[in-house]
């Protein structure tokens, strides 16, 4: 039946789908990867990862080596060859609302299902609304033959760029939605390999096993938590900045209490990416449509406060360039201000949603020269903010500059040197969007320094 060894179908490599299929092939599952773009295929079969991400690529090459793993662009193929099929398309924002986009689930459903002749999962990985698994189980009895017992289930991914292979590998609990014991024990056997390597580590898998609506939301929640913290500690340097109050001492003081812990407690200029901020829109969209709107009205707020972050840092800039603000905002013509970071996050080359870009766009519609250095987000931010000028190093971006702002707390700009990086700026200004280089530094070489 497959139970023993269920060999694994992914269906989309995007980010999520590339990562999960190449470490359950690492955990010894036979595995192929689905995607309908050539193109993508054939760069991943020659193992080429499209994606930044530490430690995959190598993952990649082994696993295609040992011959564990392949990709294929094929329905039929995988119907074929797997008992189990990972649906691991994105879901974006709607263009037109904050409603999720489910129509790439929609289409590897039904152009799956007709293919399928034998008992098989569907197991829903992607961030849907609550309602998603129901209504893919409808478009599974309507396109797959009756006779193949075709079952859905649904198990919510939360892995984090930089460190997605161990949250895969070493995930700190699994959630299962199923409606059947077959269902059950076939995820059970699908993280046979994941329970191993904690036992052989001396660790434990917490499992959740609940309904689909359960599972669906366990993945949004957790987001919107997430969310909420980071816009909270940010209100917080709102009220700090107010009163003199100093928000990283404030973060680690409330930190200690474990009924709040460390983590997601950074001020700066607020989260982005292709997760938080489009899950929580999406999250207040169904609970709209499901008429408990009210109940996630404050997760409008915690979007509010983290826009503001974007706009606070083009006043912060005005403010210590001396400009003032007329009625469309502050007018920053023909200041030149070097961008430190592009990405949505260090140790990343995703540019989705990226704060630092929107910055970036605000400053230069206020008329200021933008230019940009990242050490891993230029070609993405260049498709995305073509009108900046990007520099190849930090030292490039920062001759002439008027004001610099870090707005990616990547390693090497902590590492950077005031000293001599003042020899190559106008004016010796640091706006520091993610309050982690080190203040005492910067201005002991003669800056004027402000953080979040
Ligand atoms: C997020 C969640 O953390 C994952 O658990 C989830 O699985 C994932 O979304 C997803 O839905 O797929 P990710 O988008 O990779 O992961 O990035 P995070 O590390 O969560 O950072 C999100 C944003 O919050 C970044 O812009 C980051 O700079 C910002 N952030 C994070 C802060 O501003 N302060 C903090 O203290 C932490």
């Amino acid at each position: 039946s497959g139970a023993v060894r269920p060999r694994l179908a992914f269906l989309g490599c995007g980010y999520l789908g590339t990562t999960y299929a190449v470490c359950f092939a690492e955990l010894g599952y036979d595995v192929v990867g689905m995607d309908v773009n050539a193109e993508k295929v054939a760069k991943l079969a020659a193992g080429d990862l499209p994606i930044h991400e530490p430690g995959l690529e190598a993952l990649l090459r082994r696993n295609l080596d040992s011959g564990r793993l392949r990709f294929t662009t094929s329905y039929e193929d995988i119907a074929e060859f797997a008992d189990v099929h990972f649906i691991c398309v994105g879901t974006p924002q709607r263009p037109d609302s904050d409603a999720a986009d489910l129509s790439q689930v929609e289409t590897c459903v039904t152009d799956l299902a007709p293919h399928l002749r034998r008992k098989a999962l569907i197991l829903g990985k992607s961030t849907v609304p609550v309602g998603t698994a129901e209504w893919v189980e409808t478009l599974v009895q309507r396109h797959a033959p009756p006779e193949a017992g075709v079952e859905v289930a649904w198990s919510p991914e939360f892995l984090q760029e930089g460190f997605a292979v161990e949250d895969v590998l070493r995930p700190n609990r699994v959630v299962f939605g199923v409606k059947s014991d077959w269902a059950r024990d076939m995820l059970y056997a699908v993280h046979k390999g994941v329970f191993e390597l904690a036992a052989v580590e001396d660790r434990e898998v917490p499992v959740v096993v609940g309904d689909f609506a359960t599972a669906e939301l366990v993945k949004v929640a957790a987001n919107a938590f997430l969310a909420t913290k980071i816009s909270f500690i940010n209100a917080m340097a709102d009220l700090c900045e107010a009163t003199g109050g100093d928000v990283t001492l404030l973060a680690r003081a409330i930190g200690y209490d474990d009924r709040i812990g460390p983590k997601f407690l950074r001020a700066g200029v607020g989260f982005g990416g292709g997760c938080l901020p489009k899950d929580i829109r999406a999250f207040v969209a169904r609970a709209e449509e499901l008429g408990v709107g009210d109940s996630l009205r404050f997760l409008h707020e915690v979007d509010r406060v983290n826009a503001r972050r974007r706009t606070k840092v083009v006043q912060m800039v005005a403010e210590m360039c001396g400009r003032t603000s007329g009625p469309n905002g502050p007018d920053l013509s023909g200041l030149r201000v070097a961008i430190l970071g592009v990405t949505f996050k260090a140790n990343s080359d995703d540019v989705r949603d990226s704060p630092a870009l929107s910055v970036a766009r605000k400053l230069m519609r206020a008329g200021a020269v933008v230019t940009a250095y990242d050490p891993e987000g230029m070609i993405p931010a260049k498709n995305v903010v073509p009108d900046a000028a990007y520099a190849k190093s930090v030292n490039e971006a920062l001759a002439g500059a008027d004001l610099v702002c870090v707005l990616t707390a990547w390693e090497e700009f902590r590492h950077a040197d005031p000293a001599a990086l003042a020899e190559l700026v106008s004016h010796r200004r640091i706006i520091d969007g993610t309050n982690s280089v080190d203040p005492t530094l910067w201005t002991g070489a003669g800056w004027t320094y402000r953080g979040m």
